[in-house]
């Protein structure tokens, strides 16, 4: 008789499943695969989202972060590229104030700016004012920070971009200040503080005419990797920090910047075809913050303005797309847009995931794509009253926890 007896086989079936559950419980899922919100088990990049507000409500592994455009094709002027803006970034649900109570206002985000930096957001658009003998980030009213309108000292934010500058020496971020401060120096006083002066581009370097930006290659080189823009025009003599319309032009922002077919500038800006302005923003959120709509507005509707906007705007996609809650999608989202403009910007493809490396422009590896699961969430005959569905196992769902331990715990009595 061989020592491979009965109980053997079954130890090492036991072994064997419960192997294979571990291991599909900690594997991680693809961008579409159904998900739980409780547990994000998605790929790096991904989180787990639903878009009720569209009827999307199977939750599923969604993008948060674009493709960094330098890994495709790097070394290009700065105005070749496009980068993800979160609109009041520092704008976070949950925000206390100083004296403890809860911020009065909308939030427009929903995570910190170092999580927003890892996540790929390139551009930030900060409010800062005068409060405390300070300079605060607040959403307020009247050119004036209130107790009950201030999220923050603007250093505490400052800092997160300097220490993300700090250990990712090629990346380049942009600050767009909406600027109430009025202290003398009062900018160059807690950007100084903040340790981020090194880091700025200086205003000498930016270009006026309409001509290119330097290349990435020379900002990382040079470690200039911080432009930084206010709404305030006399802050370009008095502190040397750039006018944000005297470089780019920028869509009108809110509700009006969402009527389907027309891109107009916002009124401090020049209008949108004016080339003597290298760069151009583009802004794609509603007046008032609204966390479930957010996932239409960053979806389809985002890309269809975004072609608008590039025919306004004389034959040039927004090298800032800005949005609130940038995380929140119905499929690619922002983050899609971005990747969109980077595709045809930088290598004349309709999206920087087709960019080939190193190729001529316009060489493009478009991949032929399977039709995308259902939207709705699946009810399965046998198992719908339990809320689980094994319908969607063929996209790769992990086994559900009881599942492998039934199996297991099966197997264990068998032994016995
Ligand atoms: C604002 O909050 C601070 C800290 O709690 C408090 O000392 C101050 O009196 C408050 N100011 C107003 C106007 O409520
Ligand atoms: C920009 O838009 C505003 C309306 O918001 C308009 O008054 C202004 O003249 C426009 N500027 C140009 C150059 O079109
Ligand atoms: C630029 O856009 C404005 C509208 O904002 C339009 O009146 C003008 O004709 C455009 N100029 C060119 C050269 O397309
Ligand atoms: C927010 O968006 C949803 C979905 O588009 C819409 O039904 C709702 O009316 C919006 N809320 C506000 C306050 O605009
Ligand atoms: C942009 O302009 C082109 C050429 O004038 C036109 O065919 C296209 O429909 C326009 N696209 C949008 C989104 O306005
Ligand atoms: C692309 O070109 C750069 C610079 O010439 C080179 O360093 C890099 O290895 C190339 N990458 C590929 C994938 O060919």
């Amino acid at each position: 008789m061989p020592r491979f007896d009965h109980n053997f086989i079954l130890f090492t079936t036991i072994l064997f499943v419960s192997n294979l559950c571990i291991f599909q419980l900690s594997s991680s899922l693809k961008i579409g695969e159904t998900c739980s919100t409780d547990d994000n088990k998605c790929d790096a990049g991904l989180r787990c989202g639903t878009c009720p507000a569209s009827g999307n409500t199977r939750p599923r592994c969604t993008r948060v972060q674009p493709i960094n455009p330098t890994s495709k094709v790097n070394g290009l002027p700065f105005n070749r590229y496009s980068w993800l803006t979160t609109h009041n970034s520092y704008a976070l649900s949950g925000s206390k104030s100083p004296s403890g109570s809860p911020v009065l206002g909308p939030a427009n985000q929903e995570d910190d700016v170092a999580t927003q930096l890892r996540n790929g957001v390139r551009g930030l658009m900060l409010d800062m004012y005068d409060f405390n003998n300070d300079i605060w980030m607040c959403h307020s009213f009247g050119g004036k920070c209130y107790n009950i309108t201030a999220y923050q000292p603007a250093i505490n934010v400052l800092r997160e971009i300097q220490k993300f500058l700090e250990s990712n020496p090629t990346e380049i971020v942009t600050i767009f200040i909406e600027d109430y401060v009025t202290s003398p120096n009062g900018l160059t006083g807690v950007f100084g503080a903040s340790g981020l002066t090194k880091y700025m581009f200086p205003l000498t370097r930016m270009p006026r005419d309409g001509g290119d930006w330097p290349t990435i290659t020379d900002m990382v080189t040079q470690n200039q990797r911080l432009i930084v823009f206010t709404s305030k025009s006399a802050k370009e003599s008095s502190e040397g920090i750039a006018y944000e319309w005297s470089f780019l032009v920028e869509n009108q922002y809110g509700r009006d910047g969402q009527i389907a077919g027309s891109c107009t500038n916002r009124s401090e800006s020049l209008a949108m075809n004016t080339t003597t302005r290298s760069l151009v923003l583009q802004n794609y959120f509603s007046t008032n913050p609204n966390v479930t709509g957010a996932c239409i507005d960053n979806s389809a509707s985002l890309i269809t303005m975004m072609n608008t906007c590039k025919n306004a705007s004389g034959g040039r996609w927004p090298n800032y797309i800005a949005v609130d809650f940038y995380q929140r999608s119905d499929g690619g989202g922002a983050p899609e847009a971005v990747d969109v403009a980077n595709g045809y910007m930088t290598c004349g493809c309709p999206n920087i995931a087709y960019c080939r490396t190193n190729a001529t422009f316009g060489t493009c590896d478009i991949p032929v794509l399977s039709p995308p699961p259902p939207a709705q969430l699946e009810q399965d005959e046998s198992f719908g009253g339990l809320g689980l569905s094994f319908a969607t196992h063929a996209a790769g769902q992990p086994q559900p926890l009881w599942f492998c331990l039934a199996i297991v715990t099966t197997l264990i009595l068998l032994v016995k």
